[in-house]
């Protein structure tokens, strides 16, 4: 069995996508949800589907990331996947799981990434550049924010939108496919790291 853990903050279309993926195959499962929100839709989700959901947080009914770590051990998670989680992962929890936290970012980075580049922040900065295309990215979490190496991108064209809105409409249907794709992709064992660049056989 290959675990997934999922860490969320939002509406949670990646976990609804990454859940369409693990239903394929009965070797794939989400064995938990994260979230920094004692409520989000993403934690709705995670019930309708009956997977054990956490709060990260300092209160009595929440798990410190001391926990977490603990936690992620005893249900054997095989693989992180950050959909939109917003906190910065401890560098202990990434020592412990090197090459196996990855996340989505909503735009092709280096560019348009980094501390406070999150949802429509990303896309009004695209906008305002004036860039042509943008895109998203899934990308190893290492120490410092969106700046672990890239395992895949997939672009889109916005050079007739009107509003940044309308390439956040783009980029979610790319994330969408490129998540899923290297999740598989890590599952079957053919993602290496030779050298900071990532190669999918
Ligand atoms: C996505 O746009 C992702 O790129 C960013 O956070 C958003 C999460 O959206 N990291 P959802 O909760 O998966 O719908």
């Amino acid at each position: 069995m290959f675990r997934i853990s999922v860490f969320v903050s939002g509406r949670g279309s990646n976990l609804n996508t990454i859940l369409k993926e693990t239903s394929k195959d009965k070797n794939l499962e989400i064995n938990a949800v994260f979230s920094n929100k004692s409520t989000c839709p993403a934690f709705e989700i995670a019930d309708e589907n009956g997977i054990p959901k956490y709060v990260i947080g300092n209160t009595q009914d929440s798990v410190s990331f001391d926990e977490v770590s603990a936690l992620l051990e005893k249900i054997g998670t095989d693989l992180i996947v950050l959909a939109g989680f917003l906190k910065k992962i401890p560098d202990v929890l990434v020592d412990k799981y090197e090459n196996r936290i990855i996340s989505i970012h909503p735009a092709l980075l280096p560019s348009f990434g980094g501390k406070g580049m999150y949802g429509m922040n990303v896309h009004r900065a695209v906008f305002d550049s004036t860039a042509k295309v943008s895109g998203a990215t899934v990308h190893f979490v290492n120490k410092v924010f969106d700046a672990g190496s890239i395992i895949a991108q997939k672009c889109v064209d916005i050079s007739e939108v009107d509003y940044p809105e309308e390439i956040a409409e783009k980029v979610i249907k790319v994330e969408h496919s490129i998540l899923p794709y290297v999740i598989r992709k890590i599952y079957e064992g053919k993602v290496y790291v030779e050298n900071k660049r990532v190669k999918i056989k």
